[in-house]
């Protein structure tokens, strides 16, 4: 907890060096404490995921912070059927592997924010998307991944969860169209944070290394 200057109940935003906070991020699912985190915590992992850079300067995102327990169960619910159908989707050795994975920790952190894209906004002319229409996406995975890296500095942990149906996390939490909702992440105070990708821990994959993912010149 050195690296951490102020508390998380601070007033203060704590510094943490970003290639610290870079490599101590994880993908979060059973460390949650369920302890609650601070309101002003909160406000700033999401004003730093407000601060991302995005196509046109559209700020596409919307951020809907869920903690009514019967939502978060209902959720819940959804996602452990969704992950029942990838099991039995999987060859009898790789289902061995994946049981043994958890995939979330909706109900034990205590707070879903779910972050949404909306398409619509800005109007029709969008600097910089005429040419690429995913890159009003893309600028709402910069805005997940400037909140993850903010949590960690907090040591709040975000935990991915991608397993469910659009049309029903759609449904449950009353999204207007054309908003689609693009992560339900996981977010509470965190015991610690593993060193190791849970599924890298786990046998299903591991990191490959740098030099294979950089090119020179050409791909
Ligand atoms: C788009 C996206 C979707 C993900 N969906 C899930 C998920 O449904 N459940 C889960 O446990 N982790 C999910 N993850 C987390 C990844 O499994 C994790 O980032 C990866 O294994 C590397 O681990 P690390 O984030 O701890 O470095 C997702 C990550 C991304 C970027």
């Amino acid at each position: 907890m050195t690296e951490f200057a102020e508390s998380a109940e601070s007033n203060l935003e704590p510094r943490l060096p970003v290639y610290d906070a870079i490599r101590r991020r994880r993908d979060v699912r059973a460390e949650f404490t369920g302890k609650p985190i601070a309101e002003n915590v909160l406000e700033r992992i999401l004003g730093a995921g407000h601060s991302a850079p995005s196509v046109g300067n559209t700020q596409p995102w919307d951020f809907v912070v869920v903690r009514d327990p019967a939502t978060l169960h209902s959720f819940a619910d959804h996602v452990a059927d969704a992950r029942l159908r990838f099991a039995q989707s999987l060859p009898e050795e790789r289902k061995k592997t994946f049981d043994a994975i958890k995939i979330e920790g909706i109900r034990e952190s205590g707070m879903g924010v779910v972050v949404t894209y909306d398409r619509g906004r800005g109007g029709q002319h969008i600097l910089g998307r005429h040419t690429i229409d995913d890159t009003g996406l893309f600028s709402v995975v910069l805005a997940i991944q400037n909140l993850w890296l903010a949590a960690v500095a907090e040591n709040v942990g975000i935990g991915w969860v991608s397993f469910y149906d659009e049309s029903y996390l759609t449904e449950l939490l009353k999204i207007p169209e054309p908003v689609r909702p693009i992560a339900w992440l996981c977010v509470g105070d965190v015991a610690e944070f593993q060193q190791v990708p849970d599924l890298e821990r786990f046998g299903w994959r591991g990191r490959r290394p740098l030099a294979d993912a950089i090119h020179f010149e050409k791909f």
